[in-house]
């Protein structure tokens, strides 16, 4: 099942691999798992609409988010030896691609190289997903080697859509690299959840005859007061990147049931649990009606987590790595070594 063609107006292919076109009503039970559970929390694929793209962006292009800086010095270092990991006549697939800003430089290694490439761009807003694509598409001007589409779907869908991949291979294409940068890879709950998706993505390509591995971009810094300046909540782009999650929630439920001056944001580092978390903080006490669904009394104060971010040292990755029967076969670390490329690939 390719996925169907939507006609948009970047100029790449973009195939839905939706399997519940009904997003929305999966958000509204998720909202209300989220809010039923102790502590309380909502999905963190409300961040992820259009809007969230571009004030994602905004936030993560402030010097303090090292990540970003990290991610480029080792691609603009490393690229050449990055690319050289993806075979010819292959396929890569970048999980939650968002803006796209990094991806241009990989792509232009691997056309350096001279390699035939399938590149698919995967994320779950088909707005953010089609502007980011006329972006990369003008950054790479003319290529010659490398095909480009956009997959509008969640990492779940890529799953069924790999699976669904048979006769790829009698293309002569047998190996599918997935690329996962932004440190998206930690975003998941937990680390035994981003362990799973690795399984999954592991099993799919096998059941379509295809050999996989894995580029996975991440963050390990431990300097508690690095990680507090690059998520400082008193800074209006990370407030109004959090914020937007309680307007798209609204939208998803039909109705205002979240007033967003009744919130503020606020972050948490965790050190013994190498994670950072961003909550949604009530400045009163409320009662949240989500209609037929229940409402939910949230005290002032009170928190309600809006994301994950992890920050796994290279030990804790290679756990991860495991427990998806992939193996660590390099990691590519930028000047400082807080940031890393990890090379895994299944070694089982
Ligand atoms: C932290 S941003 C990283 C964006 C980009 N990879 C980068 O490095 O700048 C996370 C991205 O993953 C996408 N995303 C989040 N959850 C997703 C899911 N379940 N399925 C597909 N994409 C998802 C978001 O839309 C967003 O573009």
């Amino acid at each position: 099942m390719p996925g169907i063609d939507i006609y948009n107006a970047s100029g790449c292919h973009v195939h839905d691999i939706r399997q519940h076109k009904e997003v929305s009503i999966d958000l509204q039970e998720e909202i209300k798992a989220g809010l039923s559970s102790t502590p309380k929390s909502l999905p963190s694929l409300l961040l992820w609409d259009e809007e969230g793209l571009k004030r994602f962006d905004k936030f993560a292009d402030r010097g303090q988010y090292y990540l970003r800086d990290k991610e480029l010095e080792i691609l603009q270092k490393r690229g050449m030896e990055i690319a050289a990991i993806i075979p010819t006549d292959g396929v890569l697939v970048e999980l939650g691609c968002g803006s796209l800003q990094k991806t241009g430089r990989l792509l232009q290694a691997l056309e350096k190289q001279n390699k035939s490439i399938r590149y698919y761009a995967l994320d779950v807003s088909l707005r953010g997903l089609t502007d980011s694509l006329r972006e990369l598409s003008r950054e790479l001007g003319t290529i010659r080697s490398i095909s480009i589409t956009g997959l509008w779907g969640t990492y779940e869908d890529c799953v069924t859509w790999i699976s669904s991949q048979v006769g790829l291979e009698s293309l002569g294409m047998s190996t599918v690299t997935f690329l996962w940068m932004g440190n998206s890879v930690s975003n998941m709950d937990h680390h035994a959840d981003a362990s799973a998706l690795l399984t999954h993505l592991k099993h799919a390509c096998q059941s379509s005859s295809l050999d996989c591995q894995f580029l996975i971009a991440a963050d390990a810094c431990e300097d508690i007061k690095k990680i507090h300046d690059a998520y400082d909540t008193r800074h209006p782009t990370l407030q109004a990147f959090i914020s937007n999650g309680l307007a798209h929630a609204n939208g998803v439920l039909g109705h205002k049931v979240f007033c967003l001056e009744d919130w503020s944001c606020v972050s948490e580092f965790y050190p013994h649990e190498s994670k950072l978390e961003v909550y949604y903080c009530a400045r009163r006490d409320m009662n949240v009606d989500l209609g037929n669904g229940g409402t939910y009394h949230i005290q002032n104060g009170e928190r309600v987590r809006a994301i994950t971010s992890g920050k796994w040292r290279k030990a804790l990755m290679i756990e991860v790595a495991s427990a998806a029967g992939l193996q660590m076969n390099h990691a590519w670390g930028d000047s400082s070594g807080v940031y890393y490329f990890y090379h895994l690939y299944d070694g089982i």
